[in-house]
C-alpha cells in the first residue's frame, strides 16, 4: 500500500522550491563546450518496453526524437510504448493497474517530486544511482531536481526534460476576431482576464477560454491558486503554511469558477490539442497549457509572434510553475540491459537536444547550448533560471498520485455542477481534505 504522504518529497520538493537555484551548481543552461557523452554503448539487443503518454500527436513526434537516438546507438533494440494517452490523467491509472498485475514495463514516465516519490515509496523503482557514474551525469543536472528523484541517498530516475505549466498562448486571428491587443497577452491579474474574455465574448467569442477534461481543468486552477496566493502562499498549500479552508484560498476558487464560465462545453471530452486547435481556428482566443504547446505549434508550420503569442499566465510573471519527466528501471523490469539502454539515451547530451528541441521543453541537463533552440525555449530557460519556482499540482510536481486523483475528482464534481456558490465550498473543502 502506498503511504498516505510523504515526508521525504516534501523535503526533496522543500529543497527545490526553499529558492535553491534551479540551475544547481552546474551553471545552467547556457554553456557551449561541447557537452560530455555518456559512456560508449554495449551491444544490446531485444525488446525495450517503456509506459510513456507520449502516445499521440506533437508529443509522440518528440518521443520520436529519442527513439532515433536509441536506434543509431542500439540498432539492436526494439523499441515498444505500450503507453496510455490522455497526458497524465487515465495514463497514471492505466500504469498503475499494469504494476499491480505483475506486469512492469521496463522503464515508465514519471514525474520528478511527489509522484516519483509514489513508485519509489512502493518499491516499484530500482535504485538507478550507479547509473549516474556510469553515464557521467553526477554534475549535469540541477541539484535541486535530483534532490526530488532520491530517497536515502538513492536516485531512483533520471530526467529527461523539465516544462513550465503556467503559460497562456492565443492565436493571432482570434486576438484579432476579439479586438484585443496582437502584441501582448500578458495579464497582470485575473481581473484584467476577465475582462478581456469579456471582451471576447462581446465580439461574438462565446466561449473565449479553450480548456480540455479534468487534468486540463486542475492545470488551469493551479495557474489561479498561483496567481491569485502569489509564489510563497502557494507553495505553502504543500507545506501546510497556507490554509486550504482559508479565505484567500475560496477567493482563488471563485475566480477558478469564473474562468471556467467562459470555456467550451464539450470540455469533458478533449485533451489538451484539441482544446488548443479551438484556439488556432478562432473558436476560442486563449488557453492555458503547459509548454508541449509549442510542438504541437511546430508541426502546423505556426510561428511564434506571427500566428501565435505567448506569455506567462495571467498574473504569474517572474514564477515559473515546474514540473519534469524522468524515468527509471522498474522492479522486475523484464528487460533490464534494454532498460539501462533506454536511461544511456534519455540522459545523453544528444538525446536530450533531438528530444527537447521537438518537445519544447528545455533539457535537464544544464550543459547543452541552447542557441539552436528556439526563442520560446531561451526565454523558459532563462524563466527556470530567475524566476520563482513553484511545483506542479497536476504534473506530480507537488502532488502525490492519491492527492492528484482527488483533487481531480474534486474539480471534475465542480466543473460538471452548475458551479454555484455551494459547488465552491464543495470544491474547497474537497480540496482541503486532498492535501490533508
Ligand atoms: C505532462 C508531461 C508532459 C506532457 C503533458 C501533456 O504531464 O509531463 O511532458 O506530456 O503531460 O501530455
Amino acid at each position: 500500500m502506498r503511504p498516505k504522504k510523504s515526508l521525504i518529497a516534501l523535503t526533496a520538493a522543500a529543497l527545490l522550491f526553499a529558492g535553491v537555484s534551479a540551475c544547481g551548481t552546474t551553471g545552467g543552461n547556457t554553456t557551449t563546450s561541447p557537452p560530455p557523452s555518456n559512456t560508449s554503448a554495449a551491444p544490446v539487443s531485444g525488446d525495450l518496453e517503456i509506459f510513456s503518454w507520449w502516445v499521440a500527436g506533437s508529443e509522440a513526434l518528440g518521443l520520436q526524437e529519442l527513439v532515433k537516438v536509441l536506434n543509431a546507438k542500439y540498432p539492436d533494440i526494439k523499441f515498444i510504448n505500450n503507453g496510455a494517452s490522455t497526458g497524465g490523467g487515465s495514463a497514471k491509472d492505466v500504469l498503475q493497474t499494469r504494476m499491480a498485475g505483475g506486469q512492469p514495463p521496463d522503464s515508465f514516465q514519471v514525474h520528478a517530486g511527489a509522484e516519483a516519490q509514489d513508485y519509489i515509496n512502493a518499491g516499484q523503482l530500482q535504485d538507478v544511482s550507479n547509473l549516474y557514474t556510469e553515464f557521467g551525469l553526477t554534475n549535469v543536472f540541477p541539484a535541486s531536481l535530483v534532490a526530488m528523484l532520491t530517497q536515502n541517498g538513492k536516485i531512483y530516475t533520471i530526467p529527461s526534460n523539465v516544462h513550465r505549466a503556467n503559460v497562456i498562448w492565443a492565436s493571432v486571428k482570434a486576438l484579432d476576431k476579439a479586438g484585443l491587443s496582437k502584441t501582448d497577452i500578458y495579464y497582470n491579474d485575473m481581473a484584467s482576464f476577465i475582462a478581456a474574455l469579456d471582451k471576447a465574448k462581446t465580439a461574438g467569442i462565446q466561449y473565449p477560454l479553450a480548456v480540455g477534461t479534468t487534468w486540463c481543468q486542475v492545470h488551469l486552477l493551479e495557474t489561479v491558486l498561483i496567481a491569485d496566493l502569489g509564489p510563497d502562499k502557494y507553495k505553502g498549500l504543500f507545506d501546510k503554511t497556507t490554509d486550504w479552508n482559508g479565505p484567500e484560498v475560496a477567493a482563488a476558487l471563485a475566480d477558478f469558477g469564473k474562468l471556467m464560465s467562459y470555456t467550451n462545453a464539450d470540455r469533458g471530452d478533449l485533451d489538451w490539442e484539441p482544446a488548443l486547435v479551438k484556439v488556432l481556428d478562432a473558436n476560442a482566443v486563449f488557453t492555458i497549457m503547459g509548454d508541449w504547446v509549442p510542438a504541437a505549434l511546430d508541426s502546423r508550420n505556426l510561428k511564434d509572434g506571427t500566428d501565435y503569442l505567448w506569455a506567462p499566465s495571467p498574473g504569474t510573471k517572474g514564477v515559473y510553475d515546474f514540473l519534469a519527466d524522468s524515468y527509471g528501471l522498474t522492479t522486475g523490469a523484464p528487460h533490464p540491459a534494454a532498460a539501462k539502454a533506454w536511461l544511456d539515451v534519455i540522459s545523453s547530451a544528444e538525446g536530450q537536444t533531438g528530444f527537447n528541441r521537438v518537445k519544447g521543453s528545455i533539457p535537464a541537463r544544464t550543459d547543452i547550448d541552447l542557441s539552436t533552440f528556439s526563442a520560446y525555449q531561451q526565454a523558459a530557460s532563462a524563466s527556470f533560471k530567475n524566476d520563482a519556482i513553484v511545483p506542479s499540482i497536476q504534473h506530480g510536481a507537488a502532488a502525490t498520485i492519491q492527492q492528484g486523483n482527488a483533487t481531480g475528482q474534486a474539480v471534475s464534481k465542480f466543473t460538471t455542477s452548475p458551479m454555484g456558490a455551494d459547488n465552491l465550498k464543495t470544491l474547497q473543502t474537497e480540496l482541503a481534505k486532498a492535501f490533508a
